[in-house]
């Protein structure tokens, strides 16, 4: 089996819990337990999210200080981000979908860095097309409902001044073996490449930066993520920051099922935000992992496998109402539900989704500057 290997611009192997598990250990993160899990479940007063539940966000790093700073009334902050090198897909939305929630949860700052430099320097991307891409995404992001008193959105091109004085900070206290020993990167990458990590660790202390307030700060990504987390983890408490904490999800897979992350460089194996209530049938007919049966026959009698299947997981993902997800869960594992049933009941609700997205565009292309990051927002 291929063994799992991540870094944040290259992710290969099986995702299963066996490697997520070996991921968990070589990162050195902690996986969330059931003690943890109650603890949020009280202070969300029973309304966990499914991801918790479900454990697609299964790790973290001192999330138990940040549930402290908040039973004590300290704030703290939520900081995620984006690279905005293409369209997005129902992938990327996972983190930020679960960021909204804690937003809302916590009642929380959120600063949602978009990381144009980096695309630039890793892809072979034009400036222009890049600009194009941050403009478009963020849009995309904010449809999803955050708070524009509570959102701060910051592009590195666009905010470059202010996170250039921050990120010389952290890039005196990091070496470049530190650098090629954590990204995997060698003598043959650019100096932005070997740069980059400084300007991504910025958010993590950049609110009490500016503000003279001392207080956490929250991470939720991907696992791929972690490498600029773990160095900041290392440098924030000699510039006098607290360590920032992490939440760590797994990644959506691929269409096709787990032997890949949904990515958007095969564009066979997502589900973009603009695809339309047809293509999102067609290709989940396609190509969707389905843990059917081979014949309708056999599925009738013996039943299917949901544990496994790319529809049902997605489904699950997107309907609120668990006693729904249940329903389906046991009708499909007992054979009352087809595999192209399932891919149909998937399809009309993701699409459901998308046009939720692309209704709350308009409203937020209308109103964009109030999400924009801004130093005299920042008056708490
Ligand atoms: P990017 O644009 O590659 O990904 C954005 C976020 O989506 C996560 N992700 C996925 N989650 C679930 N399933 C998938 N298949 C999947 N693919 C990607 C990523 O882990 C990420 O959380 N350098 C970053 C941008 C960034 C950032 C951050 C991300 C800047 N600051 C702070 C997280 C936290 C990037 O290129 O992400």
């Amino acid at each position: 089996m291929a063994e799992l290997n991540v870094t944040p611009w290259e992710v290969s192997g099986e995702l299963n819990d066996e490697s997520y598990n070996r991921l968990v250990k070589k990162f050195g993160v902690d996986l969330i337990s059931d003690a943890l899990l109650e603890r949020i479940n009280m202070i969300a007063k029973g309304k966990l999210h499914p991801f918790l539940k479900k454990k697609i966000f299964f790790a973290h790093r001192e999330l138990n200080l940040i549930l402290d700073d908040y039973e004590k009334g300290n704030p703290f902050y939520l900081y995620t981000g984006r690279g905005p090198s293409g369209k997005m897909h129902i992938g990327h939305l996972l983190p930020f979908t679960f960021t909204l929630w804690l937003q809302r949860t916590f009642n929380a700052h959120l600063l949602i860095q978009l990381t144009d430099d980096e695309k630039f320097l890793v892809k072979d991307t034009s400036k222009k097309e890049i600009a194009g891409f941050t403009n478009e995404n963020v849009i995309d992001i904010l449809s999803l409902g955050f708070d524009p008193k509570k959102t701060h959105v910051i592009s590195d091109y666009q905010q470059a001044k202010t996170l250039y004085y921050y990120a010389t900070d952290v890039a005196k206290h990091v070496t470049v073996s530190t650098i090629k020993a954590v990204f995997g990167m060698t003598d043959s990458d650019n100096i932005g490449k070997l740069f980059f990590p400084a300007m991504q660790i910025v958010p993590a202390f950049l609110l009490p930066a500016i503000t003279g307030k001392k207080m956490r700060c929250l991470i939720p990504y991907a696992i791929d993520q972690d490498p600029y987390f773990r160095v900041a983890r290392d440098v924030l408490p000699k510039l006098g920051y607290y360590k920032p904490s992490s939440i760590i999800s797994k990644f959506l897979p691929a269409l096709q099922g787990n032997s890949a992350k949904m990515s958007s460089s095969k564009a066979e194996s997502a589900i973009f935000l603009d695809d339309s209530r047809e293509t999102v049938r067609k290709k989940l007919m396609k190509y969707a992992y389905s843990g059917g049966r081979d014949t309708a026959e056999e599925q009738r009698k013996h039943g299917a496998n949901p544990d496994i299947d790319f529809s049902f997981l997605e489904y699950s993902f997107l309907e609120e109402d668990q006693k729904k997800v249940d329903e389906i869960y046991r009708k499909y594992k007992s054979g009352d539900i087809l595999s192209g049933e399932m891919k149909a009941i998937a399809a009309d609700k993701i699409s459901d989704f998308l046009e939720g997205i692309r209704e709350r565009r308009e409203r937020i292309k209308e109103n964009l500057n109030d999400y924009m990051f801004d130093e005299r927002k920042l008056n708490f």
